[in-house]
């Protein structure tokens, strides 16, 4: 079964409150959400793998840490989760960034695809799903099947607030995907709107209403 992760450090939690805050505007809200998908993509490599190097500092020589230059790809599901992908390359800047575009029917809520471009080393990438909410768990069911056809194989998904339904769904879809969260809402509303959670994350990102 997929581990749930939620981030309870204190930045992203104060910061995630700002975002949720009704009065917060697009630009103070862009900011917010690229600065917690930088602190939840630092939390988020705590087991990428090192090699051991040597070092020659100004004293002496050292056995010492790199990344083991893991490939690493990003894939956003549009629209919303654009607004994360900046805030991870900080930290990654030599990962590649796929997008895959989803929509959800206002009738149905099902999620509708409509746009999947990857990197073309597909199956040698190691994969950070991002979208800042995950609801009725559609959209990104539907985003990691997308990925797994395609070859991927290590998969993990990012988001800033689940509800638990969205959770559940993933999990039990795909178990070898974990979920890092900043938050774990109560419900879901009549509307698949994540209560409390924070509105629309496209609308809210982009200005669109
Ligand atoms: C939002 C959000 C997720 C999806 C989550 O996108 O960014 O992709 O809903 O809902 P789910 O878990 O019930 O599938 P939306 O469909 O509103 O599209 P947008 O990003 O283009 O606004
Ligand atoms: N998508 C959003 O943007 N917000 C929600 O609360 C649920 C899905």
């Amino acid at each position: 079964m997929g581990k749930v992760f939620v981030f309870d450090h204190p930045l992203i939690q104060h910061k995630l409150t700002f975002i949720r805050d009704k009065r917060t505007g697009t630009k103070e809200f862009r900011e917010l959400v690229d600065e917690v998908a930088t602190l939840m993509a630092f939390e988020i490599t705590r087991d990428m793998p090192l090699d051991e190097v040597e070092v020659e500092t100004p004293v002496t020589t050292a056995k010492a840490k790199v990344l083991s230059g893991k490939k690493i790809g990003i894939v956003p599901i549009l629209r919303a989760g654009i607004g994360m992908v900046d805030g991870i390359l900080k930290l990654m800047p030599a990962a590649k960034v796929g997008h895959i575009g989803l929509y959800r029917d206002p009738e149905t809520l099902q999620p509708i695809e409509y746009y999947v471009k990857l990197p073309a080393d597909v199956d040698e990438r190691d994969f950070i799903l991002v979208d800042p909410m995950l609801a009725t768990g559609g959209s990104a069911l539907v985003a990691i099947n997308a990925l797994k056809k395609r070859g991927a194989k290590n998969i993990k998904f990012m988001c800033l607030i689940a509800a638990p339904e969205g959770v559940e769904i993933l999990k039990e879809a795909h178990p070898d995907v974990d979920i890092y969260i900043a938050a774990l809402d109560e419900k879901l509303d009549d509307h698949g709107y994540i209560v409390p959670g924070l509105g629309d994350a496209g609308d809210r990102l982009f200005g669109t209403k």
